[in-house]
């Protein structure tokens, strides 16, 4: 091997038998393959901008910030929703890159001994907050999170905040020079306990606003919203036979309704994003399952577009449903999927629908 034509310059038996060199070369490699995926997301708006609609925070809400870190929440919580169904179903849209880009120190985290807080904004009254960041067993009896009283009694000190924030705003999040002059003024003699709520109900605003435009799943379906004019093609010949539709699923929007005990999900046009509230509407099912009976899933289908999709996407609403039962506790048994039913109701937000009733 020696004579070979190319063992002079860098043959592959060389490297491969210069174990050095191996690791040179492979360490090379691996950084370049490295440096090609990070760098670019220096350079991309949706990890650099912050949401449209984000604000900087309160001074109050960056002391409770500061405190949620001395106490170590993180350690037991996460704040990013993955992108999975089960995990927006059960917490609001996905984490995306610009809710974070204040954030300093991130706290995305994977530890998840409590639930994710990253849309926990607006869930709770800060008097349930306030209960529970107490004594957490006073509101949720077989929680094993730590008890943290002394936050009711500590005030926040009024003479750190300003210097907090400015470092805060040296990386970059926006304070302008009158919130962190008045910043001492505005957590002046609010407990710890104020702040760290105050923090807590800040959390995920942006992007559930964000949404709530486009993703109307994410947001309770309005309960009086004033009737949408019946698109064009809704069946009018047929009106006595079929159920007035909910006003949320003329403006084709998802939507969840109680009908002599069947519960009806309607569903947005080609989606199959569940209505919030389901889990509420089909309380009377699961108390009928557990007393017992069985939950039937029936899925229907609208007459726009391709048939083969349809039946797909029916049964894919029919999954969604069908986790949600999961999900409340009851065993794949207790529920039967059936199969997704003709399309013979119409066109209209009416035939896009899933029931769920009582067998
Ligand atoms: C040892 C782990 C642990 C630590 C530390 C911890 N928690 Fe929790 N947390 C939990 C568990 C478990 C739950 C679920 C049971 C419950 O609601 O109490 C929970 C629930 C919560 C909830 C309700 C979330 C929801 O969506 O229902 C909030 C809010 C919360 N924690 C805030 C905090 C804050 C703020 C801190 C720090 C001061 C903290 N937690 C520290 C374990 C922890």
């Amino acid at each position: 091997m020696a004579n070979h034509p190319t063992s002079g310059r860098l043959s592959h038996e060389k490297v491969e038998t210069n174990s050095f060199l191996l690791i040179v070369l492979v360490l090379l490699v691996v950084a370049f393959g490295g440096l090609v995926e990070i760098v670019p997301l220096f350079f991309q708006k949706t990890t650099t901008q912050p949401l449209e609609n984000m604000k900087p925070p309160t001074a109050l809400q960056v002391a409770g910030r500061d405190i949620y870190l001395r106490e170590g929440c993180y350690n037991c919580h996460s704040q990013m929703v993955r992108p999975f169904r089960a995990e927006t179903l059960r917490y609001g849209p996905y984490s995306v890159a610009g809710e974070s880009v204040w954030d300093h120190p991130f706290q995305w985290g994977s530890k998840r001994t409590g639930p994710d807080l990253a849309r926990v904004g607006g869930r709770y009254s800060d008097e349930w907050h306030y209960q529970h960041l107490y004594n957490p067993r006073d509101v949720v009896p077989e929680s094993n999170m730590p008890a943290y009283p002394w936050l009711a009694k500590n005030t926040v000190n009024e003479n750190t905040i300003s210097a907090h924030m400015t470092a805060l705003r040296r990386v970059g999040v926006p304070f302008t020079d009158e919130a962190i002059a008045g910043a001492p003024e505005a957590v002046k003699g609010k407990t710890e306990m104020e702040a760290v709520i105050a923090y807590l109900q800040s959390l995920g605003l942006a992007r559930t606003g964000q949404l709530s435009s486009v993703q109307s799943a994410a947001q309770p379906a309005p309960a009086a919203a004033p009737a949408a004019p019946a698109p064009a093609a809704a069946p009018q010949a047929d009106a006595s036979a079929v159920a007035p539709v909910p006003a949320a699923a003329a403006a084709d929007e998802a939507a969840v309704k109680v009908e002599n005990g069947v519960v009806q999900f309607f569903f947005a046009t080609g989606k199959k994003d569940v209505a919030q509230g389901g889990t509420e509407a089909l309380a009377d099912v699961i108390a009928g399952v557990k007393a017992g009976k069985k939950a039937v899933i029936t899925g229907y289908t609208d007459a726009t577009g391709n048939a083969a999709q349809n039946e797909e996407l029916a049964k894919e609403r029919a999954f969604a449903v069908r986790d949600l039962l999961l999900s409340a506790g009851l065993t794949e048994d207790q529920v039967s999927l059936q199969k997704p039913a003709d399309n013979n109701a119409g066109a209209g937000g009416q035939a896009r629908r899933v029931d769920v009733a009582l067998q």
